[in-house]
């Protein structure tokens, strides 16, 4: 029986967590629910202890023996925490680790996975500092069940509606994240490479990191003991994964080539600089000439480089393209001897660099498969189940 900790905050759609209390036990769930003091004055705890059959817990400095460690009882009971309504506050004081009321202790001390249903006005829902807070969250590894649109309790239109209890209990009973990378070693590169001109200067790409780091999330979700190495990104790096920071790609190579042997799988997903500067000034340079060259060498071909060890890990390499996508990607698949390849579309209105979604076509030496667009969490779940069954493939054969 799945153990389901409710954590309910203050908002209009709290009553809407009593209908989630009786689908969960509908579903063979047993319910705990945790109620935060402003939760409390839109629906009483009596309600949710009629429904969960269990006591609410309200209290986090109870010096009742029984209450007194619940933070620590309940978040080890737990299998899934869920904050459902999540407001703009509980969620700001997740995100930063404040742990100061039972609900943000519990969320601190929970080791199960861990849900949001965020619900409010669409203004709040849109605001930065609320965007912020989402993005790190999802950054530390919380899955974020997206509010809805529609017509608000304030009388507004717009995004901030809870989910639909029914949605919220099918994401959360659905089947389990299967664990197809249990005890692998899988390495990442993600992000950007920065080739400096001078002290000030250097030469970039429009890569955000957000694919390989939710790679990295859906490795870690799938058993992996995994290693990223990251150029710089403004991205919170998921619990449990060991992160290598570099900047330039001849970093990166080394950082990668470190890690490399004692992989098992090796996951491209960084936009590695092709080509930089021959020479980084050491002073700034200076503006005299009405136009000036940069001469500008290869950088060392990092997928390359690993495919062609002695003994190579499970090669997987990114390609990003903006015309004759299939071509090259089959092209580099075979020239550079990888294990797969996965490829996309850049420049084009949807996907690609910097967005939340994107779309694959993945290749292998004997078939491919089209991932189609979606949320790169979600895509980087499939890519890694992908992953997995071809390494599996190799492994056997
Ligand atoms: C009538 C009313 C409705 C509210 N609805 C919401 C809401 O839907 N979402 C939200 O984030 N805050 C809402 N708030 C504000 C929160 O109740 C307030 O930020 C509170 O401090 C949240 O505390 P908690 O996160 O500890 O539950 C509402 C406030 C009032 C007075």
């Amino acid at each position: 029986m799945k153990h389901i900790l409710l954590g309910v905050s203050g908002g209009i759609a709290a009553y809407k967590a009593a209908e989630l209390v009786r689908l969960f036990r509908k579903q063979g769930c047993e319910v705990r629910v945790v109620m935060t003091e402003s939760a409390m004055q839109f629906i009483s705890p009596l309600t949710f202890q009629a429904l969960s059959g269990n006591p609410v817990h309200t209290e986090l400095l109870n010096a009742d023996a029984e209450n007194a460690m619940s933070h620590i009882n309940l978040a080890r009971w737990a299998d899934v925490l869920l904050i459902a309504p999540a407001t703009a506050n509980t969620l700001a004081k997740c995100s930063y680790g404040l742990a100061d009321d039972l609900l943000s202790t519990l969320y601190l001390a929970a080791q199960c996975p861990v849900y949001v249903a965020p619900a409010m006005n669409q203004a709040m829902w849109h605001k930065t500092v609320t965007q912020d807070n989402i993005a790190k969250l999802k950054a530390h590894g919380v899955t974020v069940i997206n509010p809805e649109s529609g017509e608000q309790a304030c009388g507004e239109t717009g995004l901030g509606r809870m989910a639909e209890p029914a949605t919220i209990c099918q994401q959360l009973l659905a089947e389990p994240v299967v664990r197809c990378l249990q005890g692998l070693h899988v390495l990442i590169s993600a992000g950007p490479t920065r080739e400096p001109l001078d002290p000030v200067r250097y030469i970039t790409n429009r890569s955000s990191g957000k694919m390989g780091y939710a790679l990295a999330k859906a490795a870690v979700n799938a058993g992996a003991q995994v290693t990223l190495v990251s150029g710089s990104v403004s991205l919170a790096a998921p619990d449990s994964v060991d992160v290598v920071r570099v900047e330039t790609a001849a970093e990166m190579y080394e950082a990668v080539m470190a890690n490399a042997q004692s992989c098992d799988m090796y996951i491209g997903a960084a936009a590695v600089a092709d080509y930089s500067p021959i020479v980084a000034e050491a002073q700034k340079i200076k503006k005299h000439a009405s136009q000036t060259t940069i001469i500008l060498q290869k950088t060392q071909d990092i997928l390359a480089a690993v495919a062609g060890l002695a003994s190579p890990p499970f090669t997987v390499g990114f390609a990003a393209e903006t015309h004759n996508l299939e071509v090259y990607a089959q092209k580099k698949l075979h020239e550079k001897h990888l294990d797969m390849i996965a490829a996309n579309w850049v420049g084009r209105e949807k996907g690609g660099f910097d967005s939340e979604q994107n779309a694959l076509q993945v290749f292998w030496k004997t078939g491919q498969k089209t991932l189609v667009m979606m949320d790169k969490i979600q895509l980087a779940e499939q890519l890694v189940l992908l992953c997995a069954e071809k390494f599996n493939e190799k492994n056997t054969t």
